[in-house]
This record gives structure tokens, sequence and C-alpha cells, in this order.
């Protein structure tokens, strides 16, 4: 090339190129928010819109997400617009839909209601059958509304369970119509064992046909995430480890055959965190503020706490904290029977969440058994979750399974040191102590016995102030952001979506 036709190839505005992306989720803070599906669905598109498309050859990512019109959403004061009706058609008569508009940030948001989702009067429900015929209507109008709006889409971007009939959906309905016929369909793994059970009735109901590929067990061939699973070009799990864990046993949700078939179709992703809203030097929830090099004052936060909740305040003894769904995902009923098994030896805990009914009974009885100890905080309070991250010493987390997990990385970003069990994302966001660049502590087996081992290292360390202090520091220069992330999802949206159109 000459000199001057360098230049000029150089000089030439590169020409910009919209990617339609079409994000389908459940949930996305502050619309809705349940459990860390929220964060990513709240997070992760603004995170994408703000990829500057110089960067990306070019591309601008025109993102457009749709959710349900949960009940809950409906009493916020949310500024909708009516937009249009759609039709589903079923064995039975048709389902009428309503799609209203909002936004997030200046993204468009589309909702969809009807009867199947007004008639729960949460984001959830406890009826498996009633949830199926929330999220197959959700999934089926939106298609064809999408339909309806004649917006080609590049790239569909569905997110576990509720959104994996999209994907199906266009792949048994509307496969060759103009909207979808260039759609790379990608589909995100936040947590695999809810595969959307009780379903088949539903599905059959919808005109939906059972899968007849061969890899998916029978049981598997009308049901939901398995169905989403097999009709997207590429699935992406929420950390690398977990991407690996899902194709074992342990793992798999009985899906492991079917995912190792399509393993080269898998990538690990990790979740960000939104380092803006979760940042101890500007957060105004906590006591006081403090940074890297003013750590020495994240002591206020400590005796704030521990004066909060009326328990003895002494450096020495460990303040652990638990926070977020009380389940048997989490592991909660190991950290209980771990630390009853040192009873004796110093420690303080406080514990928020709520959840599973049994465990939150559990929590409740440890704190009248040990209340000079525990505390059990059996609500959801975002504002006493900074106050316990920017205050206790120590964050557990011994998780049966963590596709990614939230709470260990923002106990990081304040200083607050996970203890976590080596699976998932934890394994991938937490250094162990035991090599120079420690930031928490990990064990591997889900056992209170293993917990304990951690725990007794942790108390053991947590001794010596200087190395502690190392480590928080650590910790809290870790990069979480969003934006690494962010462009590895990029990445795989370019990757068809340029070239297909
Ligand atoms: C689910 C997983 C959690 C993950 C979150 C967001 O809640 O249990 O590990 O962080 O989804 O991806």
């Amino acid at each position: 090339m000459s000199a001057n036709l360098k230049s000029a190839a150089t000089i030439a505005p590169p020409r910009q190129k919209d990617l339609n992306i079409l994000f389908a989720i459940s949930e996305a803070d502050p619309l809705v928010k349940i459990g860390g599906l929220g964060d990513v669905g709240g997070a992760l598109p603004l995170a994408l819109s703000r990829i500057p498309p110089e960067q990306l050859g070019g591309v601008h990512l025109n993102i457009r997400l749709i959710l349900p019109y949960h009940t809950p959403l409906k009493n916020n004061l949310l500024k909708t617009q009516w937009i249009t009706n759609v039709k589903v058609p079923t064995a039975g008569s048709p389902v009428k839909a309503q799609v209203y508009q909002t936004s997030l940030g200046d993204l468009p948001v589309y909702l969809i209601d009807g009867a199947p989702v007004s008639d729960l009067s949460s984001v959830y429900g406890d009826d498996p059958v009633k949830m199926a015929e929330k999220f197959t209507f959700f999934s089926l109008a939106s298609l064809r509304f999408i339909r309806k709006l004649k917006w080609p889409v590049d790239v569909l971007h569905a997110h576990d369970w509720h959104a994996a009939l999209f994907p199906y959906g266009i792949e048994t309905l509307f496969k060759v119509h103009p909207v979808f016929k260039n759609t790379l369909k990608i589909i995100s793994i936040h947590n695999l064992p809810y595969l959307g059970e009780k379903s088949a009735k539903v599905l059959q109901h919808y005109l939906l046909p059972p899968s007849t590929d061969e890899n998916l067990p029978d049981w598997a061939r009308l049901l939901p995430f398995p169905l989403g699973l097999q009709a997207s070009d590429r699935i992406i799990a929420v950390s690398p480890t977990y991407a690996r864990e899902i194709l074992t046993p342990e793992f798999g949700s009985g899906l492991e055959g079917f995912l190792k078939t399509r393993a080269d179709q898998i990538t690990g992703i990790l979740n960000g965190i939104d380092t803006s809203r979760w940042n101890p030097s500007t957060d105004d929830s906590i006591a006081r503020r403090f940074s890297v090099e003013s750590i020495a004052d994240r002591r206020y936060n400590r005796a704030a706490l521990l004066a909060e909740f009326d328990l003895a305040e002494d450096p020495n003894i460990p303040l652990l904290t638990i926070i977020g769904r009380l389940d048997y995902q989490k592991g909660v009923d190991l950290a209980l029977e771990a630390l009853q098994q040192i009873a004796t030896q110093p420690w303080q805990l406080i514990i928020l969440g709520t959840g599973n009914s049994d465990l939150e009974k559990v929590c409740r009885d440890l704190q009248a058994k040990y209340p000079q100890k525990v505390r059990a905080v059996i609500r959801f309070d975002a504002a006493l979750s900074r106050r316990l991250y920017a205050g206790a010493d120590m964050l557990l987390m011994p998780s049966r399974y963590e596709p990614c997990g939230l709470a260990q990385m923002i106990a990081m970003r304040y200083g607050c040191i996970p203890i976590g069990r080596a699976t998932g994302g934890l394994k991938d966001t937490i250094q162990d102590a035991s090599s120079a660049v420690g930031t928490g502590f990990l064990f591997k087996e889900a056992s209170a016995a293993s917990l304990l081992a951690a725990l007794n290292i942790a108390f053991q360390r947590f001794k010596d102030k200087a190395t502690w202090l190392e480590m928080q520091k650590r910790g809290m220069k870790q990069d979480f952001s969003w934006e690494k992330s962010s462009y590895e999802y990029a990445k795989i949206y370019l990757n068809k979506g340029v070239g297909g159109r």
C-alpha cells in the first residue's frame, strides 16, 4: 500500500454498523431483582452498550431488553408506555399479551404482560406449573412481538430457564422468518439445576414440539432449560470453572452427557460487579467511608456494626458474616454446623438474608442459643448488607455449587475476607491464603469438617494483623469491573453477527 492510500484508509471514518441484540431475562436491577441474576441483568447490558464501537471494529451494540411485566413491577410507579398487543396461539384459544416499554439507563426495555404473568403475585412462585405457564407465555409472546416489530435480531441472548424457550421457539416456530433467520442464539447458565420442572403439558399446550435431539436424555425433551441449551449456538456459563463443572455428574443436573457433546460451544465468562455502586470510598450507607489508602478507618465501621447489634467489641474476636439467600445451595447449614463445633472459641456472627424457612429457623435458633455471639437478621436489607461488608472481618460462602457468586467480590472490595468453597466463581475470584497473593480462604469438600479446617487457618491468620491487612488490601485492589467481562461477551456476539447479515 502506498503511503497516500494508507493515510486515506486511516482518515476515513469507520463505517458504523448496528448489531441488534435482544437480551431476554427475568430480572434486571433496579427494575426487578431477586438474586444475582438481577445484578447481571441490570449491569451487563449497560456495560455492553458503553463499549466504544472503535474497539469492536466500528460495530455499535444496539441492545434492547425484554422481561415479563412481573406483578411487583406494577406497584413500582415505573414509567411505562403501552405499545401493542399480540396473541399467542395455543391448543385452546389464543392468549392475549400486552407489550409495554420502559427503560434501563438509555436502553429500551419491553415488558410482556398477560394473564399467565399477572396470575402470579410474585416474580417467582411455589407452583411449578404456574411458573411454566408464565415463562412459556413470556417467551412466545416476546417472539411474536419482535416479529410484529420487524426488528431483525442479530443476537438473541437468553438467560436461565425462564428465557430458554426464546432460542427453542425461534428454532421450532420462526426459523425462516426474516426477523430471526440470521439470529445468533446464545444462552447463559446462571443456575443450571432450575430446569423449569413440570412444564411438559404447558409446552404442549403452547404447541411446542418435544426435542428430537438424540443427545438429550428422554426426560429432558420437554423441559425448558435443556431445550434452550439444545437450540442455542453458544452456551455461556458465568465462570470458567462452572463451565467445566457442568460437564460432570456432581454439577451437571443430569445434562452432563449432553453438555459434553456441546463442549466446543461452551464458554465461561466471569460476572463483574458494578464497581461504582459497590465502592467503600463513596458508599453513603456505611458509618465511615474508606479506601485502600485509608483502610485504617474501616475499624469505625466494625465498631458501629457491633454496637448496632449489641455485640462486644474486641479486635481479637473475628466477626463473621453470611449475606444472601439462605438456602442449601449456599451451604448455610454447613456454616452453622461448623461454627457450633467451635462454639467455645471466640467468634461472632451476623447473618443477613431470607430464603428456605427451615434454614431461617435454624439461624434464629442459633441466635437464641448463643445470644452473646450470633445475630440472625431474617430479612432483605440492602443498606445493612453494605454495613456488613464494610465492618465484618470475614464472609462465609461454603456453597455446594456457585456458578459465579457476587458477594465474595463485593466483600473483597470492602476489605472483608471471603472464606469460600473452591467451586465455580468462588474458585475463580478468590486466591487462597496459602499463596503469596492470597485474598481469602478456599476449601475443597462441601462439608462442615472441610470448612472448619479453613476457619481454623483463617482464625490463626487473623491474629497476625500485618498479614491480614496486606490480604485485605490485595482484595480491595482486585479488578472485578464489568469492563473486561462485557468485552468477552461482545467478542462472542461479533463472532457471527457482523458477517451474518
Ligand atoms: C445465580 C448463581 C450465582 C450467580 C448469579 C448471577 O444466582 O447462583 O452464583 O452469581 O446467578 O450469574
